[in-house]
């Protein structure tokens, strides 16, 4: 199709962190890396899972064979950064002797990391304060060396300046900011990638399409987000159904890292919106993953939103490979939505709400509806989000 005349805000910031290193096995790069960053003694940050499954045993084997010394593993780390694993993961690392980080693992993984170097390089005990400010930015300084390789294709959290954390006391995932809490380096490597069970492969890339969809319709879109945000929805498009029929396809696998760190960067600078909103709440309070809770509601947001950006959602429509030429605008954007619920039923995500035990009513729902509400992302959704579309939202997706 050809490319339509497009608006974006007068004015728009990009923030671009971290250096990104691609090769299936560069981890064999890390040491070398790691020392250029005066990084000597390292703790490796992981999950039980990825002990479990040897992945984290991957880049342990490629620490050995370098100069770097591994002073520590620390491999508590659960779903969503909590508050006592930071303080703890922390703790560690000084009890360590460390003087850099090494991060092997999903948003969940390396989210906490981001929140414990906060705390190594401006000398807290405590996370907890830290978590009740939106922005860590003033008189913020370069923190320890850091170098992340993500094990799941979705979150890219590997490239955004900001950690979502589950305060599990109050019941709410809060987003903090931090401009160099980002990893000094990213090292995508898809045969870290490989042996992600096909149902986490599949919801983590539908958290990464959502990034994109939602970057490219806030009102904070802009070109060099709607080019990353839109070429990492052809790359999932393609090599998302690849890497579900065949896990080991590291061709498949290292594509999708790269599409999950272009979404990235293109959400960490135009933001998400009512899918996201809708999600973290459902994360907080049900305990649904991130990708999935997103892949639940994203349609449904999509649908509520086509009528204030339809000339977006025919570009999204036509990146995911649907002849738009012809088509009014209005059917083509209608065949985005039509486009993502057949890629989640083609990969096995037909969950809904219900499936949580997700209540229908609106006096149960409640609580749902007011995180949604007062969620950072929700003023950044195309059109505005009152309560009773919230709620309405959340029926929908029952
Ligand atoms: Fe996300």
């Amino acid at each position: 199709m050809k490319y339509p005349d497009l608006s974006f805000e007068p004015f728009f910031t990009w923030a671009n962190r971290p250096r990104i290193l691609y090769k299936a096995g560069v981890r064999e790069e890390l040491g070398f890396e790691m020392e250029k960053l005066g990084g000597t003694k390292a703790v490796l940050y992981t999950d039980k899972g990825l002990i479990q499954a040897g992945v984290a045993q991957m880049v342990i084997e490629a620490i050995n064979a370098s100069s770097l010394e591994l002073v520590g593993v620390y491999d508590k780390i659960v779903q969503d950064a909590r508050l006592e694993l930071i303080n703890e993961g922390a703790a560690f690392y000084r009890k360590c002797g460390a003087d850099c980080m090494v991060v092997v693992g999903g948003g969940s993984v390396m989210d906490t990391a981001k929140a414990i170097n906060i705390m190594i390089g401006g000398g807290h005990e405590d996370f907890s304060p830290l978590a009740e400010q939106v922005g860590l930015f003033d008189g913020a300084r370069p923190l320890p060396p850091h170098i992340a390789f993500p094990t799941t294709a979705g979150t890219g959290a590997e490239v955004t300046y900001a950690m979502v954390v589950l305060n599990d006391i109050a019941k709410a995932k809060v987003a903090v900011g931090h401009p160099f809490c980002t990893p000094d380096i990213a090292m995508l490597d898809p045969e870290l990638t490989v042996k992600l069970p096909p149902k986490i492969t599949a919801f983590t890339a539908m958290d990464a399409m959502t990034h994109s969809i939602e970057a490219i319709t806030t009102v904070s879109a802009n070109p060099i987000s709607d080019g990353l945000g839109l070429h990492a929805i052809r790359i999932i498009t393609n090599y998302l159904p690849k890497a579900m029929k065949n896990p080991g396809d590291v061709e498949a696998r290292g594509y999708l890292l790269i599409a999950s760190t272009m979404a990235g960067m293109s959400f960490i600078n135009a933001f998400t919106g009512g899918v996201h909103a809708t999600a973290h709440a459902l994360g907080a309070l049900y305990g649904i993953p991130h990708g999935l809770a997103n892949s639940i509601m994203l349609p449904h947001v999509m649908s509520f939103n086509l009528e204030e950006k339809p000339e977006r959602f025919v570009l999204i429509a036509d990146a995911m490979g649907v002849r738009v030429d012809g088509m009014t605008p209005d059917r083509a954007a209608r065949a985005a939505v039509q486009s993502v619920k057949d890629m989640q039923k083609s990969v096995g995500l037909t969950q809904t709400l219900k499936d949580f035990d997700v209540p229908g009513n609106r006096e149960a729902l409640q609580p749902l509806i007011d995180l949604a509400m007062g969620d950072s992302q929700l003023p950044y959704n195309p059109r505005d989000l009152e309560e009773d579309d919230v709620y309405n939202l959340y029926l929908k997706a029952r």
